[in-house]
């Protein structure tokens, strides 16, 4: 069977609400996917959709290129691992992972070896004969992760697996979660997350969701560097979104001269000029804006400006590297940008 997932316009309802509306979306053989958005978006009714534990009322859900839509869960082959671990409390770690093993009633033999595989590729060999209440949070999460494998899936499906964890344990997994991948290079993982840390670290590929719709799909670097929506722009990153008028060769921004690339925007038009706070330096240069200190953030190894611009008071975010002096509140400063760092956005802004 060859691998990956294909969304062809797919539709979900519940009732007459419908939290998922089209979604078209394709996953490669081996290709980390991050189905990122915020709370309510959808990602976690999407990823039920392949597992098949919701049913479209439109669409077709494929893997590889068998059409599963009208396929009971436990014949699609899947891995999946939620957030809260979902281990059976009164079976041992072993038997956990063991567990789907039996329901696909693989042959008896060869469960132990599949068993110690999936346990060894997650770090939890040691612990085969304890129960998860005598596991720590990530352990159990690791078990949860190894019941997935045990199966050999060809698609596994995350959904935000580490937002149980405390934040050190999290940038662990995550770094366990990318060697895990490079060992099973064959496995389409659609990872579902709202922390865009997540996916910028782990997604070969990011799917940005909101209101039940893709908005967006790219690499991460794509994404960051070249967003298409203010959505994507503030969700994907930090983003400073100011309102300008697009003029020939640039743009002006409460009575600043700005130059960028218009990419064939017609004078005149209103749109969104995107540029990503580390890439706003403080003093003179290109693109200069003048303004006032409003709030200083100390961040470790940068400083974070908040500086009000123009009559209406637009707030520019600047991170700097950690300033000797820091300015006083109120403060007039100098901030400015590369022409090359700005992205146009918003009406009339052609696509690509
Ligand atoms: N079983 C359900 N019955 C009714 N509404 C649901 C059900 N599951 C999810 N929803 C609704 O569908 C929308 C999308 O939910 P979900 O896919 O869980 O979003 P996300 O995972 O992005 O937070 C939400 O508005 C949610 O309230
Ligand atoms: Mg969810």
């Amino acid at each position: 069977m060859s691998g990956g997932i294909r969304f062809d316009s797919v539709t979900v309802a519940y009732g007459r609400n419908t939290v998922l509306d089209a979604f078209d979306l394709t996953v490669e053989p081996g290709e980390v996917m991050a189905l990122l958005g915020p709370s309510g978006s959808g990602k976690t009714t999407a990823l039920r959709a392949v597992a098949g534990f919701v049913r479209p009322v439109s669409g077709r859900v494929f893997l590889g290129d068998r059409d599963v839509t009208a396929l009971p869960p436990h014949r699609r082959g899947i891995g999946m691992v939620v957030q809260q671990y979902a281990l059976f409390p009164h079976l041992r770690v072993e038997d956990n992972v063991a567990f789907g093993l039996r329901a696909q009633k693989a042959p008896k033999g060869e469960i132990p070896g599949r068993v110690a595989e999936a346990l060894e590729q997650t770090g939890m060999a040691a612990y085969a004969k304890r129960y998860p209440r005598e596991l720590s949070g990530g352990q159990q999460q690791r078990v949860a992760i190894a019941r997935a494998l045990a199966i050999r899936p060809k698609v596994l499906l995350l959904d935000e697996p580490l937002s149980a964890l405390d934040a050190r344990l999290r940038s662990e997994m995550l770094a366990e979660l990318a060697r895990l991948h490079r060992e099973l290079p064959d496995v389409s993982i659609l990872y579902v997350t709202h922390d865009q840390v997540e996916a910028l670290t782990l997604a070969d590929r990011i799917a940005v969701m909101d209101q039940a719709r893709l908005q967006d799909c790219g690499t991460p670097q794509e994404l960051y560097r070249r967003p298409r929506t203010e959505f994507t722009a503030s969700f994907v990153g930090n983003a400073n979104l100011l309102p300008v008028t697009v003029g020939s060769g640039g743009a002006s921004f409460e009575g600043a001269e700005l130059r960028l690339d218009t990419g064939g925007v017609l004078p005149g038009a209103a749109a969104t000029l995107c540029v990503r706070p580390h890439l706003v330096g403080l003093g003179d240069g290109p693109n200069a804006l003048r303004g006032r200190i409003a709030e200083v953030q100390w961040r470790g190894a940068t400083h974070r400006l908040y500086v009000e611009v123009g009559a209406a008071g637009h707030r520019v975010k600047a991170d700097v590297r950690e300033l000797r002096e820091t300015p006083a509140l109120g403060d007039e400063v100098t901030l400015h940008f590369a022409p090359e760092d700005a992205v146009l956005l918003g009406a009339g802004v052609a696509d690509g």
